[in-house]
C-alpha cells in the first residue's frame, strides 16, 4: 500500500508520461518524484513497445533508466530534446523553480534548456507563495571555495531576500560532491524577492558554476494528490 505523497508523486509521474511518444528524446530528470517517472516508461518501453532514448541528469538516474530499459543516449549525442520530465523542490503560480535539493541542478538545468518543453512533476506540498522557503542550492568549484562562499555572502548583503545564511552541503562526515565534482552551499534565504537578480548576480561569481533556480524554464507542472487526483498548470 502506497503512503499518500508516494501517491501523489506517482500519480503525476504517469500522468507525465501521456506526452511521450515514440520517437522521441527524453530528458529524464532526478529525485524520488523522477525515479517514479523512469519506472513508468521502462514499463511502457518493455511492455507497449515505447521507443524513446533518454538523457539522464544524474548517474542515478542513468543507473536507473538502464535497469527498467529505457535506451539512454548523452546530451551531445541527442543534440536537442523533444521534451525534458523532472521533479522540484519548489513552484510557484508563475512556474518558477528551486531544484538542486538532490544536488544535480546543474545537469537538469542544462537538459531542460536543451528541450522543446519542461514538465514538471511535483506533489502539492512542493508549491509556494513566494521561492525561498526551501535552501537555494549553488554548485560551486572546490578551489577556492570559502572565498567564493564569503563572494556569495557579500552578494546576499544587497538582494532582497529574508536570511542570509550559508551553509556547505555534507554528505555524512564528508563534503557533497555532484557528479560534475563540485561542492554545493545551500542559501538559508526563508524568502526570495527578486529571483532574476539573485540568479544572474549569483551566476556572475567566478567560482560559481550554476544555482538552483530554474526561471522561465519550466512549461508545465503536473501536480498529484494523496487521493489519486492530478491537476496540470501551464
Ligand atoms: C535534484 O537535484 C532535484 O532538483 C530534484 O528534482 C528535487 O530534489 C526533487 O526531488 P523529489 O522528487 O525527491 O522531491
Amino acid at each position: 500500500e502506497m503512503s499518500p505523497i508516494d501517491k501523489a508523486k506517482f500519480v503525476a509521474a504517469k500522468q507525465a508520461t501521456e506526452y511521450v511518444t515514440s520517437g522521441m528524446k527524453v530528458g529524464l530528470g532526478t529525485g524520488s518524484t523522477a525515479a517514479w517517472l523512469v519506472q513508468c516508461l521502462g514499463e511502457m518501453v518493455r511492455e507497449e513497445g515505447l521507443r524513446i532514448k533518454g538523457v539522464p541528469t544524474s548517474t542515478r538516474t542513468a543507473k536507473l533508466a538502464r535497469e527498467v530499459g529505457i535506451e539512454v543516449i548523452t546530451l551531445d549525442e541527442a543534440k536537442w530534446l523533444d521534451l525534458t520530465i523532472d521533479g522540484t523542490d519548489e513552484y510557484d503560480a508563475n512556474l518558477q523553480l528551486i531544484k538542486g535539493g538532490g544536488g544535480a541542478h546543474l545537469q537538469e538545468k542544462v537538459v531542460a534548456t536543451a528541450s522543446d518543453r519542461m514538465i514538471v512533476i511535483a506533489d502539492a506540498s512542493k508549491k509556494v507563495e513566494t521561492l525561498g522557503a526551501f535552501p537555494l542550492p549553488v554548485e560551486v568549484i572546490p578551489f577556492g571555495m570559502q572565498t567564493t562562499k564569503a563572494l556569495i555572502e557579500e552578494t546576499l548583503a544587497g538582494m532582497d531576500v529574508l536570511g542570509q545564511e550559508v551553509t556547505q552541503r555534507q554528505a555524512g562526515d564528508d563534503p557533497f560532491v555532484t557528479d560534475e565534482g563540485n561542492f554545493i552551499l545551500d542559501l538559508h534565504l526563508k524568502r526570495i524577492g527578486a529571483p532574476q537578480t539573485l540568479s544572474l548576480a549569483l551566476n556572475q561569481i567566478p567560482g560559481v558554476v550554476e544555482n538552483g533556480l530554474f526561471l522561465d524554464i519550466c512549461d508545465t507542472v503536473i501536480v498529484g494528490h494523496g487521493d489519486g487526483r492530478v491537476t496540470v498548470r501551464d
